[in-house]
């Protein structure tokens, strides 16, 4: 058996082989290939889903497999699929499995799988050279089609399309990244990967170091390594991206739905560093009517970084505080990481009880692990034991319980120096054999590091879902807001992800709309970037042009560094704050339309902010359009990244298109060059449109939802509006409720119809005005029941 480095190889020796198919035998799921010494496995999941696996030593010993270890991405272990049907025929050269969408046909002489959709267009197909291992790390090669383009790979820099690059999932502090870093702080490997015929998606199935070369070394030629023991990988079939996104997420999870505020504005700065700034900063965005819902409190909340802790000279009453701030309408999310103050023999109690009940990560020699981070000298919790992550998520108790809302987890790739801060101490990894995990399931950060910070984020949710509103022992009745640094695959089931210290840069501005879009193509929906940019000090023109852009982020949060200038809305004069609350003030407008997505992301996986090629998968000119944004499925947005532009290209797909601002209608596929002064970032709605509308708010509960406005776009469309009461658990009980609207066109005239309400969540009685754009308006008092109204 060799051994399994995680991100170090020392060798680099020749690539072992696969040898022929010698035999097969078949389960109800599962076809075992019998290959010598080497086991290969394909299941049929689903009719679009199949999983593969290869063994070089012929026993499979990674995650997920049933009735071994839990895996911590996957949370619909093989057997409990349903089984679908398919058949298997073997012919002298191949074995072919075939399913109602697919076809697998595996070469008997040189095994390698080859798959096929029912016109025979061939995807996800091995090369000649298909399954290979060598000391220490095993591979896959799969052929790159003609016009094939490639997106997800999770948190990723650059542009939308990532072929001809090469990913690694090594979870990172990626401080000081731009568009050609490769190790992020979150690794998901997985990618969607599409052409004019179909999409396919393919996750690998390793926590171990990883790679894609999507044809950087060998044009045509995609490699899959892990420095892991065997080779796991699904493959799901599209041919649509809305379809693999659902069907990966069925594998790896979806978000809950994430509490109403948490899509309002979020203001944070390291660091809004005492009770009095806090005070302030809260009554300025009053005082300025500029909408904002939730404060974060950024390390020096603490004392002296001590996690779980405040300072009293800063902080002396956070009670209070907080409950000051709710009175007016704020939330207050605190950050928490993971390093905890190495010290002995001084009354800190987390670090007493981590040391007393052996929770922190030791080393192979059985030495507490230390290294250096914010409060210096610090040991890490081993988040892969259950019994620490109940710890860790009790701990957040003392915050709870002053009201604090949400949990902000940071430098959990993990982040840590090797001397004191102070020192410059370089990065270092945890060694890579300090063992972690459960007694019974006892493996090595090789294995687990890429899950450090996904299963803080576990703990912290898990945490939380007990503990707010609740009081530990009965369940909590309050959704609360987690953001994470970093994450791994089926991140999204715990946690909403921020892309960490981004820059005051115009291609930071650029490049953040892309990186939020491949994130979104890979499961994770609710994501944003640092509005003004983490670290350096933003111009008045950029701050404005990116809070334009902010306003599209699932999560609107502007943050900046500690030493930079101030970067709150109103610090760059008159102009530029009018500029920040006219878009601040139409993301609460879109708040309806917006939660609804969160909705749609909640229940079948479905991406908030969209790239084009997501609604039209068979148009080319959408593969680079990196540019464009959908947010959902109607609203367009065509922002300026430049200074001193003021006109840009605009591409406008098949259909009709609408612009936002004038109403004027456009027929596409076309470009325009659209008119983008300063106060304006292009925004443009399809034709049959559907966007809930709601009156502005200084925060999300500041009044019930009284009055609605239904903004409708001539053409045909149709969209279920979702309601709850934002807050509690009670939707999943039923108490939710939606609204079904269609919109046709019919002899002229456009016709809406308004389908009975569903759902057990009472909506107190309030006026609708249905907006038909360009045509009039109709209003009625709302009683959920079955309309149908004619305009023009
Ligand atoms: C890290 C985080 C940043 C935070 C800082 C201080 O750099 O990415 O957001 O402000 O630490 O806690």
């Amino acid at each position: 058996m060799p051994q399994y480095f995680g991100k170090l190889q020392t060798t680099e020796q020749p690539w072992s082989i696969i040898g022929p198919v010698q035999s097969i035998n078949n389960t109800d799921r599962t076809i075992h290939f019998n290959c010598g010494e080497t086991s290969l496995n394909i299941s049929i999941l689903a009719p679009n889903l199949i999983r593969v696996r290869m063994s070089p030593t012929g026993e499979f010993t990674n995650r997920s497999v049933a009735g071994r270890k839990p895996s911590h991405s996957v949370t619909l272990p093989d057997e409990e699929w349903e089984i679908v049907p398919f058949e298997v025929r073997e012919t002298e050269e191949k074995i072919e499995i075939e399913t109602a969408e697919i076809l697998v046909s595996v070469k008997r002489d040189r095994t390698s799988i080859e798959c096929f959709d029912k016109s025979g267009k061939p995807f996800a197909s091995d090369c000649d050279r298909a399954l290979g291992w060598r000391a220490g790390a095993t591979a896959g090669w799969k052929r790159i089609e003609t016009d094939e383009h490639f997106y997800g790979f999770g948190e990723r820099t650059g542009l939308l399309d990532k072929l001809s690059e090469v990913k690694t999932n090594w979870t990172t502090d990626a401080l000081d990244y731009n568009s050609q870093t490769d190790e992020m702080y979150q690794a998901i490997a997985f990618y969607i990967a599409l052409n004019p015929d179909r999409a396919y998606g393919l996750f690998f199935n390793t926590t171990f170091w990883s790679q894609f070369d999507i044809g950087a070394e060998k044009p045509g030629v995609l490699r899959m390594e892990t420095r892991g023991p065997e080779l796991d990988y699904y493959i799901i079939y599209g041919p649509e991206p809305a379809r693999i996104l659902a069907t990966y997420t069925q594998l790896t999870g979806r978000m809950p739905l994430a509490p109403k505020w948490a899509l309002g504005y979020h203001q944070c700065r390291w660091s809004y560093e005492s009770e009095d700034i806090v005070r302030e900063l809260a009554r300025e965005f009053r005082d300025r009517q500029i909408p904002c819902d939730v404060i974060h409190l950024d390390i020096d909340y603490m004392r002296g970084y001590r996690v779980f802790t405040w300072s009293p000279q800063r902080f002396p009453d956070p009670a209070k505080l907080i409950a000051d701030l709710k009175a007016v309408g704020f939330k207050v999310v605190t950050i928490v990481d993971p390093g905890v103050k190495y010290e002995p023999e001084a009354n800190y109690e987390i670090f007493d009880r981590g040391v007393e009940n052996d929770y922190f990560v030791r080393t192979a020699e059985g030495k507490l692990f230390h290294g250096y981070v914010w409060p210096d000298k610090a040991v890490f919790p081993d988040f892969l034991r259950p019994e620490v992550r109940q710890w860790w998520g009790e701990l957040h108790k003392s915050l709870t319980e002053i009201g604090i809302a949400g949990i902000w987890n940071d430098m959990n790739e993990p982040a840590i120096a090797e001397r004191p801060f102070g020192d410059g101490g370089e990065h270092i990894s945890f060694p890579l054999d300090a063992p972690q995990g459960p007694e019974a399931d006892r493996t090595t950060h090789a294995e687990t590091h890429n899950l450090y910070g996904l299963m803080m984020a576990k703990a912290c949710a898990e945490g939380l879902r007990k503990l707010r509103g609740g009081d530990g022992l009965r369940p909590a009745t309050l959704r609360s807001f987690v953001l994470t640094r970093s994450g791994f695959a089926g991140v999204q089931r715990y946690s909403s992800v921020w892309m960490g210290d981004n820059q005051s840069l115009w291609d930071h501005l650029e490049m953040s709309l892309p990186m939020l879009c491949n994130m979104g193509l890979s499961g994770v929906a609710f994501v944003g970037c640092d509005i003004g940019g983490f670290a350096g000090n933003a111009t008045a023109e950029l701050f404005a042009r990116w809070m334009q852009v902010g306003m599209l982020y699932p999560l609107m949060r502007g943050h900046s560094a500690m030493s930079t200038a101030q970067h709150e809305p109103w610090v760059f004069g008159d102009r530029t704050e009018k500029i920040c609350r006219e878009y601040i003030n139409l993301r609460y407008q879109l708040l309806p339309y917006i939660y609804t997505l969160f909705w749609e992301a909640a229940t079948a996986g479905t991406p908030i902010l969209r790239p084009l090629l997501y609604h039209f998968p068979r148009d080319r000119t959408t593969y680079h359009l990196y540019d464009q944004v959908l947010l959902g499925p109607s609203l367009m947005a065509a922002p300026v990244y430049r200074p001193g532009v003021e006109h840009r290209a605009v591409y406008l797909p098949e259909g009709t298109w609408f612009d936002w601002w004038t109403g004027e209608c456009y027929h596409g596929p076309m470009h325009i060059l659209a008119d983008a002064p300063l106060e304006k970032m292009p925004l443009y709605v399809r034709g049959g449109g559907i966007i809930a509308i709601a009156p502005v708010r200084q925060f999300v509960s500041e009044q019930p939802l009284d009055s609605l406005k239904m903004r409708i776009w001539p053409g045909t469309g149709e969209w279920t509006l979702y309601e709850d009461d934002g807050h509690s658990f009670e939707h999943e009980k039923g108490v939710w409720a939606t609204t079904n609207y269609k919109v046709y066109l019919e002899g002229g005239k456009v016709i809406v119809e308004i389908a009975g309400r569903e759902g057990e969540f009472a909506i107190p009685s309030r006026e609708i005005t249905v907006e038909v754009v360009g045509i009039g308006e109709q209003r009625f008092t709302d009683d959920g029941t079955v309309r149908r109204l004619i305009f023009g």
